[in-house]
């Protein structure tokens, strides 16, 4: 199984945008988008072996985390727009205290990074300051175009994280997913 988390700080957390305008609208929900894709597509086929957790933490509402899972998604396909609507309806529905099913193969629950207390260990925060990537299993955790904030680093090295770097040029969220895939399907 291979894990993945980003770290949301800026998409809106109650789904309304326009899927017309979705940068202008949905406090970049496209980041996010990309990086679903990226986790579990491939040329020709979905990774089953995927886990992708999103800690939305933008405003309106709050702390959310949508949780995709490879081996049941259905409906997902390259184009952004396609995704981004999946996104908007984990967003648009009511997230319990548990695991609650907004399509299929994603899920969402009312929780910020405390989600993470239940991911497979080691964790490892991907940063350009950090130590070489050696691939391996564990979480992989990731920010958005923003980063993280002082705060989550703070609570990422508490938590145990690994700093690991993919090299020097600062990349997108969606981008690393890949290269991590990469390291991970060549060892
Ligand atoms: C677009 S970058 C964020 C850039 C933001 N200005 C910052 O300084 O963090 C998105 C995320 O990808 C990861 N990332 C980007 N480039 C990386 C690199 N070269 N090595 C490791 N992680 C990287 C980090 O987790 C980062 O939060």
């Amino acid at each position: 199984m291979r894990t993945f988390l980003a770290i949301s700080n800026v998409m809106r957390t109650d789904g309304e945008f326009s899927l017309k305008d979705i940068p202008g609208t949905s406090g970049r929900a496209d980041v996010i988008a990309r990086s679903v894709t990226s986790a579990f597509l491939t040329s020709h086929g979905i990774r089953a072996d995927v886990e992708l957790y999103v800690v939305c933490l933008g405003p309106p509402d709050p702390p959310k985390t949508i949780r995709f899972i490879g081996s049941e998604l259905k409906h997902l396909n390259p184009d952004e727009r396609t995704t981004a609507s999946l996104l908007q309806k984990a967003l648009r529905t009511d997230p319990g205290g548990s695991w609650t099913v907004s399509t299929p193969g994603i899920q969402v629950k009312r929780s910020g990074l405390e989600v993470l207390d239940n991911l497979p260990k080691p964790f490892f925060l991907l940063s350009e300051d950090g130590g070489p990537f050696r691939p391996e299993g564990g979480t992989y955790v990731l920010g958005d175009h923003r980063g993280l904030t002082e705060e989550q680093m703070a609570s990422m090295d508490s938590a145990g994280a690994e700093r690991i770097s993919l090299g020097p040029v600062s990349l997108h969220t969606d981008q690393c997913i890949v290269l991590i895939h990469n390291g991970l399907d060549t060892v």
